[in-house]
């Protein structure tokens, strides 16, 4: 397999964009590509601060890698999230994040969820009831939190987010098959600001997730190969299976339906309701929005923590 652009050697081959690239080219290709992505959805301006969320992956180092090379101003964020099952999951990332920030003299906010809540969210998880099976519904509640607070307090415009083309299809089947049209109408590349609600952008959400492994891999980028411990077995993974035996048979498939699901959005196809638009109001403790009667579930979440405390 050829470079399409200069007949050398190709380091990757994309089936559904019929595109074979040499190393040199993939990686202006890339940068150039979400370029594009950033100004078609109105993603942000030159003059916006970014806050990049990172989790020491593949994605989301090689979304602050790309926005560092494209010239933006970018500050990262961490959530230490004190998951020490696997290979010690939560320090390991911690490090390579650290790592990868102080090579490019980058800025990199940690927030730590045990010193700052009392918990890590594995025993955060224990005490909520949340916490049946997996921890990772209090950990999305959490992570949520903490990244629209700390974008907010410190004045950024946007938070970026590295979910890929394959993390938003997953979603997008999963929603889909359950015809969950108030999740459908907010799903897409951005999610505008309201009120205390930072806007919220996927600048990778049309890269497939091996071309942001491969992307990582060509620059040398040191990131975290595993995926969270408990994350084995979720619905999330056996949906990406299904979706990868058919892009497969069918390259570009998950393109495709992302895509036109994106234009039917825009079309109108899934207009809001009631159920998708809540009313909210400022959670009495953080301040947050919530469509909750009194505290926000975060702040209960908290609260129940302390009290087992
Ligand atoms: P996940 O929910 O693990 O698939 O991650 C989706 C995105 O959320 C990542 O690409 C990151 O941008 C962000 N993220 C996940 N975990 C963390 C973390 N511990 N700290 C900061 N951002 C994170
Ligand atoms: Fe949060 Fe796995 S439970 S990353
Ligand atoms: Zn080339
Ligand atoms: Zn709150």
């Amino acid at each position: 397999m050829k470079c399409k652009k200069c007949g050398a050697k190709a380091s990757i081959n994309m089936r559904q964009h019929k595109l074979a690239l040499c190393k040199e080219h993939y990686l202006a290709w890339a940068p150039e590509q979400t370029e594009r992505f950033i100004k078609k959805y109105r993603m942000f301006q030159r003059d916006e601060r970014i806050l990049v969320a990172v989790s020491g992956g593949k994605d989301s180092l090689s979304l602050w890698d790309i926005l560092y090379c494209l010239g933006y101003q970018a500050d990262g964020l961490y959530i230490g999230l004190g998951i020490d099952e696997g290979i010690g999951y939560s320090a390991e990332s911690q490090r390579l994040c650290q790592k990868f920030a102080e090579a490019r003299g980058l800025h990199l906010h940690i927030v730590d969820v045990a010193q700052e809540y009392g918990q890590p969210i594995p025993a955060l998880a224990q005490i909520s009831h949340r916490g049946r099976g997996r921890p990772c519904a209090v950990c999305g509640l959490t992570k949520r939190h903490i990244m629209n607070r700390v974008a907010r307090d410190l004045g950024y415009d946007v938070l970026a987010t590295g979910h890929n083309l394959d993390d938003e299809v997953a979603v997008l089947f999963g929603n889909t098959l359950h015809w969950a049209t108030s999740y459908l109408v907010r799903q897409g590349p951005v999610l505008h600001e309201g009120p205390g609600f930072v806007r919220k952008v996927k600048p990778l959400c049309r890269f497939y997730e091996r071309e942001m492994a491969a992307y990582a891999i060509l620059r040398g980028i040191e990131y975290i190969y595993d995926e969270c411990p408990f994350a084995e077995g979720a619905t999330s993974i056996y949906y990406k299976e299904l979706l990868n035996k058919l892009e497969n048979d069918k390259p570009g498939a998950k393109l495709t339906f992302y895509l036109r699901f994106l234009d039917a959005r825009e079309a109108g196809f899934f207009a809001p309701t009631a159920d998708s638009m809540p009313e909210l109001h400022p959670c009495p403790n953080c301040g947050q929005p919530t469509s909750n009667e009194g505290l926000c579930s975060f702040c209960r979440l908290i609260e129940k923590a302390q009290l087992h405390a």
